[in-house]
């Protein structure tokens, strides 16, 4: 049946995927977690490695179906205050040879209350760690973006195992400018005073260079995160002239930039690593790229564009072939 999906229009199977995913769950779903290389990490318990990367299960609708079908933690969002939809135009393409998507979303979500709804509605069966992943509107200008972080923080620290602050989508214009030093510190510091000691980890892009990711690396930690998520999707064209300039892609286009820049915080880091969350999210797409990802040093792993392509089994595979 998964096939099938390759022969409808990018934003209708995308719109078509919640139904199609619940109905999957409800048949292939299992009240057992997946367990394969558990993980603790400052009191959060993780029954495997790899979990739903941002952007997945925007509103908290499906944290049930996730953990029924293999997930090791979820994340939800990203969730802005105010309710808001897509970017106009055209918002995602893919190229099935390349397992790689083209989105220009623009955190299209029912914003805050509502998902604070759905998640509090999943609560009581819920046995996984849940993210929450956090932006600011589009209307907000990034001057007064930190307070969007701050209510955002507020409302969700309580009801979740950790934050993800994410500075570094490419389709909510000016964002990615927030990654900078002093913006980044500032705004760090505040989301993790408003946290009331929930950690708070930074979503960045694979797009930076070395100077920029070791800024921003050290203006996290000096604010008070205890983790980082490298990466989200790519700005590079080179390999994809086909697509527009703006709009972010993921999958295979963005695999080497992530693992790069993986490496390279983890060799910058050092010894300031230990006790760190580290996660590992682009361009994985199979068994092997997950232990790639642990075996350079990721703690984690998140996966996006890989279940457009192989579709929600991937949780069940991955965990045969680690069994194996
Ligand atoms: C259609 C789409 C929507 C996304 N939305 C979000 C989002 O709302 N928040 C976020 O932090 N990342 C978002 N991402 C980025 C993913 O979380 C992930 O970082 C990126 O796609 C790389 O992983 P992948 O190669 O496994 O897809 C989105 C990605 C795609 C493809």
């Amino acid at each position: 049946m998964f096939p099938l999906w390759k022969w409808i229009p990018a934003k209708v199977a995308h719109a078509l995927s919640p139904i199609g995913l619940t109905i999957y769950a409800a048949f292939k779903g299992s009240d057992q977690s997946l367990v394969w290389q558990p993980f603790d990490w400052n009191g959060i318990h993780f029954p495997n490695r790899l979990g739903i990367a941002g952007g997945v299960d925007k509103n908290a609708q499906h944290i049930l179906d996730w953990q029924s079908l293999g997930a090791g933690f979820i994340e939800i969002g990203t969730i802005t205050p105010e309710p808001q939809t897509a970017n106009p135009g055209k918002i995602i393409d893919r190229l099935w040879g390349q397992k790689t998507l083209w989105n220009k979303m623009g955190f299209p979500n029912l914003g805050q209350s509502e998902i604070f709804y759905n998640l509090k509605a999943a609560q009581s069966e819920c046995r996984l760690a849940v993210f929450a992943n956090i932006g600011k509107n589009r209307t907000t200008s990034n001057q007064d973006a930190s307070e969007d972080y701050r209510i955002l923080t507020e409302k969700f620290a309580p009801e979740v195992q950790a934050l993800v602050v994410n500075v570094s989508s490419p389709n909510t214009s000016g964002l990615r400018d927030l990654q900078s030093g002093t913006e980044l510190k500032n705004l760090v510091e505040k989301v993790v005073l408003a946290a009331s000691n929930k950690p708070v980890l930074v979503k960045l892009s694979p797009d930076m260079s070395t100077d920029q990711l070791e800024l921003a690396v050290d203006a996290s930690l000096s604010a008070g995160a205890k983790g980082f998520v490298f990466t989200n999707t790519t700005l590079d064209r080179e390999s994809y002239p086909q697509f527009p300039k703006e709009g972010g892609l993921s999958g295979s286009a963005v695999a080497l930039r992530s693992l790069a820049t993986l490496k390279s915080a983890l060799a910058y880091l050092g010894e300031r690593r230990k006790g760190l969350l580290i996660v590992s999210a682009g361009g994985v797409l199979t068994a092997q790229d997950i232990k790639e990802r642990i075996s350079v040093g990721a703690d984690l792993v998140q996966v996006y564009s890989v279940l457009v392509f192989e579709g929600p089994s991937f949780f069940q595979k991955v965990a045969q072939e680690f069994s194996a």
